[in-house]
């Protein structure tokens, strides 16, 4: 084992990866995506009413083997409409992360709906399940088959589990405490495609399952997103919602809803159509990628790369350097290091419940989160950087 130095992790990504730049993630791009987006335009058909997206949500449907797979404009947009369309309306709490991206709780707010921010684990950086239990035995009293927040008087209506950097949380215990609490569950998946636990695709566990395709995931579609779900009633609503809430008719213009205009135009279902033909190539470099890091990082002490837990089958999304706790203070030199050397490491989110439009939401201590972001450090990971390594 090698002493712990700044200089050294620097050193050693350096010599696997070669000179920089290196970004934290950037898509792989061929001939097909061009011909495919090409294909769009010469047909003149590159809005929402295009063949493409039909063929892109097949394709994501049969993937993940999802009862139903609708594709929108992003995948914050994706929960916002799989919230709404699951009930969740104004006033009532939804049980969230802490440590998340940022879309997940907008997400819920655009809904007029209050996060409640619970706690994370190291373990696979999704919630605590035991603490969440121990907790919401504390602060919920049921009340005509509801949750009822003892301290608030509103519904907790909801929950979203959500698998950090491609990992998968603890899916199937969160799944029996929303049960246990009479809690609708949308998984966010945003950042899974190709990761599975016990062989189940992520997204297709609850009620909701969403998908991102943004530029930095390991499919992109530029921006883009997906709702998963198993209820015909539920898709055939969100479907609905997405649209403008158009009636069929031949040709008056009659609305039953508001709709939310969140459909993915065909110009970018075409780019995903493409790219998800790739995705097998892609989770193998992802794989490599984890292993040749690896090598050179299991060498240092007091670090560690984060692997993918029992049953879990990650993607590998972002690859992901834990600090041991004496090695806390070096965490921004190390990331400030690795910039000045032109590869982008980046910290784990800041708590959503720490940022000013959140500040005064509920939340349950969480601790645990907070020791995700001062000892998790994600790592440049393009499945591209494998041609780069010799
Ligand atoms: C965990 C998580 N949730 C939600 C989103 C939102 O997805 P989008 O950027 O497509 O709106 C992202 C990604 O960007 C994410 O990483």
């Amino acid at each position: 084992m090698e002493k712990f130095s700044i200089t050294l992790i620097i050193r050693s990504i350096e010599n696997l990866l070669g000179k920089g730049p290196h970004s934290l993630h950037e898509p792989s791009m061929g001939k097909k995506e061009i011909q495919y987006v090409s294909d769009t335009i010469k047909k003149n058909f590159v809005s929402t009413k295009g063949i493409y997206v039909q063929k892109f949500e097949k394709k994501i449907k049969n993937y993940t083997k999802a009862k139903y797979a609708i594709s929108t404009i992003n995948g914050t947009k994706a929960i916002f409409i799989a919230l709404k369309a699951l009930g969740v309306k104004q006033n009532e709490e939804v049980l969230v992360p802490a440590l998340t991206f940022v879309g997940t709780v907008n997400a819920i707010s655009y809904l007029g709906a209050e996060p409640h921010f619970v706690d994370s684990n190291i373990k696979d950086f999704g919630i605590d399940c035991n603490k969440l239990e121990n907790y919401l035995k504390k602060i919920v009293i049921f009340k005509k088959n509801k949750s009822i927040n003892k301290k608030t008087g509103k519904i907790i209506r909801a929950i979203i589990p959500v698998h950090v950097f491609g990992h998968p949380c603890d899916i199937e215990n969160i799944i029996k405490l929303a049960k246990k609490f009479r809690l609708k569950v949308v998984e966010d998946a945003a950042e899974c495609l190709g990761s599975f636990y016990k062989n189940k695709h992520l997204g297709t566990f609850g009620d909701a399952g969403c998908l991102s395709f943004n530029g930095n995931k390991i499919i992109t579609t530029g921006g883009g997103g997906a709702v998963l779900s198993k209820n015909k009633k539920l898709n055939d609503k969100i479907k609905h919602l997405i649209s403008t809430a158009k009636i069929d008719h031949e040709w008056e213009y009659i609305h039953d809803d508001i709709g939310y205009n969140l459909r993915l135009p065909s110009l970018n279902a075409a780019l995903g159509l493409a790219q998800i033909s790739k995705i097998n190539n892609f989770l193998s470099l992802k794989r490599k990628l984890f292993f040749k890091y690896n090598r050179i990082l299991n060498k240092i002490e007091g670090i560690k790369l984060f692997k993918e837990n029992k049953y879990s089958k990650s993607n590998y999304w972002l690859q992901t350097l834990i600090l041991d706790n004496k090695n806390i203070p070096s965490k921004n030199k190390l990331i400030k290091a690795s910039h000045n050397k032109n590869f982008y490491m980046r910290p784990a989110w800041k708590l959503i419940s720490d940022l000013s439009p959140y500040k005064k939401k509920q939340r349950m201590n969480l601790e645990g989160a907070r020791e995700i972001y001062k000892r998790a450090i994600n790592l440049p990971s393009s499945q591209s950087l494998i041609s780069k390594i010799k």
